[in-house]
């Protein structure tokens, strides 16, 4: 069955026709990386502007070689820890690869995903996959294949379902110069972890108006509805409402709440989703771009968050509610 399916995806990739692949972090919209017409679907049915570059995913650090000038040591050492998995790699692009996988930039995103669907997949392709996630550009990125069949599913001639995605936030990007990491955008592979393995104090640099410093554009990874990342001397709860500090005044039953490990007093319990009753901040990255839908579904009219504990992986999900926020903290 999964075998037959992956050879259909084959199939279709190789007459440049654009897939729906599952990976560890979220959902990938996947097309020949060497394909300008491939590209451009993937583009399309994203309505993805063109000045934000996609990853391009190989089974193995090595196997970039093909598409990429120079890899540095330091890439090859964390390889071997990381990948498979989600961390990818700034690296110098050979011309191989369109101009318009990287919007014109120099270097190319590289990710070998930790799936053994798409590992399979990409070991029967002679072609990298550029991948971005498989939403409408702007929306909550998915992390089931019913997610993507939701909104993609009459743009794309196949979804392969490889299940819940693991870890449930995107990658972690980075970049090399002279030896040292700067990480470009917060993710499955934490922060400490990367320092623990290089005994570097890494720095990061997150910017949310800058597009060729990673995916870090606003208005990202949003719900429909108004969220507010916020903090809990911000509100006031009256009687059956709830005050914003220097933001509206809303009745108690149209308010949605995104929690961490606590439900919010007063506020009507279906409307509250709790990320991790026992605090584990990793169920708390695989739950969150689910949750978000869900609340987004609900009959309220706005989602509140107070984010999650700082550390680890919850630098990636908070860094997600903000840029899904309306109002910042
Ligand atoms: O976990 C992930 O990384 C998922 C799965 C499908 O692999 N992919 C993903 O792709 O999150 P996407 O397109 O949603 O986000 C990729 C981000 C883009 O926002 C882009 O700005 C950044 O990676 N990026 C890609 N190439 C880049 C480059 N050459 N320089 C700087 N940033 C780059
Ligand atoms: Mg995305």
């Amino acid at each position: 069955m999964i075998t037959k399916e992956i050879d259909l995806a084959v199939e279709l990739l190789q007459k440049n026709e654009i897939v729906a692949i599952p990976t560890e972090t979220v959902y990938g919209l996947a097309g020949n990386a060497y394909n300008q017409k491939a590209i451009q679907k993937i583009f399309e049915a994203k309505n993805r502007p063109q000045y934000d570059p996609l990853i391009v995913h190989t089974y193995s650090l090595d196997n970039a070689k093909d598409f990429v000038t120079s890899i540095p040591s330091i890439f090859y050492e964390l390889a071997n820890i990381f990948s498979p998995g989600a961390l990818t790699f700034l690296l110098p692009k050979k011309n191989i690869i369109p101009d318009i996988v990287t919007s014109h930039l120099p270097t190319v995103a590289v990710r070998i995903p930790n799936h053994s669907l798409t590992l399979s997949l990409l070991k029967k392709l002679d072609f990298p996959l550029a991948a971005p996630s498989a939403n409408p550009f702007g929306y909550i990125s998915p992390t089931t294949a019913q997610h993507v069949e939701a909104q993609l599913g009459d743009k794309i001639p196949l979804i392969l379902d490889g299940g819940a995605c693991e870890i449930g936030v995107e990658s972690t990007i980075i970049g090399e110069k002279n030896g040292q990491i700067t990480i470009f955008r917060y993710g499955g592979v934490s922060k400490e972890d990367l320092e623990a393995w290089t005994g570097q104090i890494i720095q990061a640099q997150i910017s949310s108006s800058n597009p060729t410093a990673p995916g870090q554009l606003e208005s990202h990874y949003a719900p429909e509805k108004k969220m507010y990342f916020i903090k809990r001397n911000d509100i006031e709860i009256q009687n059956n409402t709830i005050h914003l500090k220097n933001f509206d005044v809303f009745d108690i039953n149209e308010v949605g709440f995104l929690g961490f490990d606590e439900y919010l007093e007063k506020i009507p319990r279906e409307n509250q989703i709790i990320l991790a009753e026992n605090g584990n901040i990793q169920l708390a990255a695989q739950r969150l771009f689910g949750a978000m839908r869900e609340l987004d579904k609900k009959n309220i009219k706005i989602i509140i968050t107070f984010g999650v504990p700082t550390y680890q992986i919850g630098l990636a999900i908070n860094d997600r509610l903000q840029r899904a926020s309306t109002y910042l903290q």
